[in-house]
């Protein structure tokens, strides 16, 4: 039986396509006030600043590529069930071909309705306006869980988790939660790589840390564990 592998991804999967990360040194929250761009009480005092802000986003991420990393991650399928699960918002993994992919803090390209939670739409790389609205005449906002809601997909993430034969971290500070506390739901004993040229935890039993990018450390781990890891 295939090996179930489960990535936890993070912003740092995603910078060697030229997507800004949001903590590292000009990072997007270095830039933008975090509760004023990526709030539901800021989209409640200002939801043009968001909607701009989001906007930006969507626009640099139509002009960026999948990058070696998000490609190995992809090339994994075959040889293992391979699950992933991403804090980031863009299509880049789906771009590179991975076929299961959870988005725990929502998609860029897509817009909801701020009256009902299951009217979601494909936008594509389109703008959202103050004015774009769904069928029924409701405000359409970004599809991005924001902090102060709830991870709607955080359930479906760990029964995921706990399934792992192995688990590999990439990119991620793990500063939020609850991502951060996925760590904690594999199985006792299950091997957990981490990718991250600034590890913020450290080699441990069951945690390896590989202090590199994302595209060497994925390569890294093809290279060094071999089918053992994977199949
Ligand atoms: P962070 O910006 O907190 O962390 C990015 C991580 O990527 C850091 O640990 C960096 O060291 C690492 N990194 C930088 N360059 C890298 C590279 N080339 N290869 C690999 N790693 C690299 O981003 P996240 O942990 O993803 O949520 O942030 C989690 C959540 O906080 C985001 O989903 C977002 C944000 O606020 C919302 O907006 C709701």
């Amino acid at each position: 039986m295939k090996k179930h592998i489960v990535i936890l991804s993070g912003a740092g999967v995603s910078a060697e396509s030229g997507i800004k990360t949001f903590r590292d040194s000009d990072g997007l929250w270095e830039n933008h006030d975090v509760m004023q761009v990526a709030s539901i009480n800021g989209w409640l005092q200002n939801p043009s600043l968001v909607i701009d802000f989001y906007n930006q986003r969507r626009k640099e991420l139509s002009h960026a590529q999948p990058n070696k990393a998000h490609k190995l991650i992809a090339e994994l399928e075959s040889y293992s069930q391979v699950s992933v699960i991403t804090q980031n918002v863009d299509n880049l993994h789906e771009l590179a071909g991975s076929s299961n992919v959870l988005h725990l803090h929502g998609e860029l390209t897509k817009a909801r309705s701020t009256h009902d939670d299951n009217y979601i739409i494909d936008i594509g790389y389109d703008e959202i306006t103050i004015g774009s609205t769904c069928p029924k005449g409701y405000q359409l906002r970004p599809h991005i869980v924001w902090f102060g809601e709830s991870v709607p997909l955080m359930e479906t993430a760990i029964e995921i988790t706990s399934t792992a034969d192995a688990m590999i971290i990439i990119g991620t500070s793990l500063q939020v939660y609850p991502a951060a506390s996925l760590t904690h739901y594999t199985k006792p004993g299950t091997p957990i790589y981490l990718i991250d040229p600034q590890p913020t935890i450290d080699n441990s039993a069951q945690v390896e840390v590989i202090a590199k990018t994302a595209s060497e450390g994925m390569q890294d781990l093809f290279l060094r564990a071999g089918k053992g890891l994977w199949e």
